[in-house]
């Protein structure tokens, strides 16, 4: 792994090839927003009025109350600060929008995804979050700073709406307070930090970013984020997997079925190492 580079801002890219994103920002774990890989976005299918017509009959319980799809979208659309939407309102989208999986390319730079490749296994695969369309509302805001789980980079393109994204790179962990059975959620609140509770919090530096309709955001693995909401929102996110973070979710993998399977978690230290370079040898092939 290449050692963290230190960023004071995150860069706004186009015409990027996969090479120079790889090398530029996945190898050196710096998140980047890209804006000229989601023309998709503007496409009359992404609108409230045609997802509220074509798609209500998807519902939602939240606190015991069942929503459609047009209400979870009026709530969105009429969240205030004081009196927000609930959030996040996750849809899968194979399992829920099935007609629209041709129209969302898999990934902003996917040929390295392993997610989706025949060759992971998968059970592996089943416990990332592989693709889901995100509504949301004024005010809201994503309750915990956190880092994703299994240590799988994230991108997220901006369908309706501006999202704010505030990050924290991974070698500042322990101003966060992970304890070892939440190790990817922090405690604090960053938005009320308790000092006396959280010492540290205080030398934490934030990176923050504005992500617009049509722009892609890519979160490296490790990086600690949580996000903020200013207006009727939809965003498309995707897990990734690659060579850079393949030990990270592999080791990540072992460690669950550690505590489930200990006796034949080791096995899934070989497949690290054997699948590991099998990926990375069909991959050579296609750089
Ligand atoms: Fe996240």
């Amino acid at each position: 792994m290449d050692p963290q580079k230190k960023i004071s801002k995150i860069e706004r890219c186009s015409g990027l090839s996969e090479n120079e994103f790889y090398n530029t920002y996945v190898k050196n774990s710096v998140p980047v927003v890209v804006t000229d890989k989601a023309e998709w976005t503007s496409s009359e299918k992404f609108t409230p009025e045609f997802l509220k017509s074509n798609y209500n009959h998807l519902e939602r319980t939240i606190d015991g109350k069942t929503y459609t799809l047009s209400e979870i979208i009026d709530l969105c659309k009429a969240s205030t600060p004081e009196n927000r939407a609930p959030y996040p309102n996750i849809y899968d989208l194979n399992r829920d929008f099935p007609d629209y999986v041709k129209d969302i390319p898999l990934i902003v730079y996917g040929k390295s995804n392993r997610l989706f490749s025949r060759l992971l296994l998968n059970t592996f695969a089943k416990r990332t979050n592989q693709r889901q369309l995100f509504f949301g509302g004024k005010g809201c805001s994503f309750p915990i700073l956190h880092i994703d789980y299994l240590g799988v980079h994230t991108q997220l393109t901006q369908i309706i709406g501006e999202k704010d994204f505030i990050l924290y790179s991974p070698d500042q962990t322990p101003y966060f307070y992970p304890d070892e059975v939440l190790r990817n959620q922090s405690p604090v609140n960053i938005n009320d930090p308790d000092y006396d509770k959280f010492p540290l919090f205080k030398n934490a530096e934030a990176i923050t970013t504005t992500l617009k309709p049509g722009e892609t955001l890519f979160i490296p693995s490790g990086w600690w984020h949580t996000t903020y909401i200013h207006n009727f929102n939809l965003t498309y996110a995707i897990d990734h997997v690659n060579a850079y973070n393949w030990n990270t979710f592999m080791d990540e993998i072992y460690l669950s079925a550690k505590q489930n399977h200990p006796n034949l978690a080791w096995i899934i230290k070989g497949y690290k190492v054997i699948m590991g370079r099998a990926f990375n040898f069909k991959e050579s092939l296609l750089n």
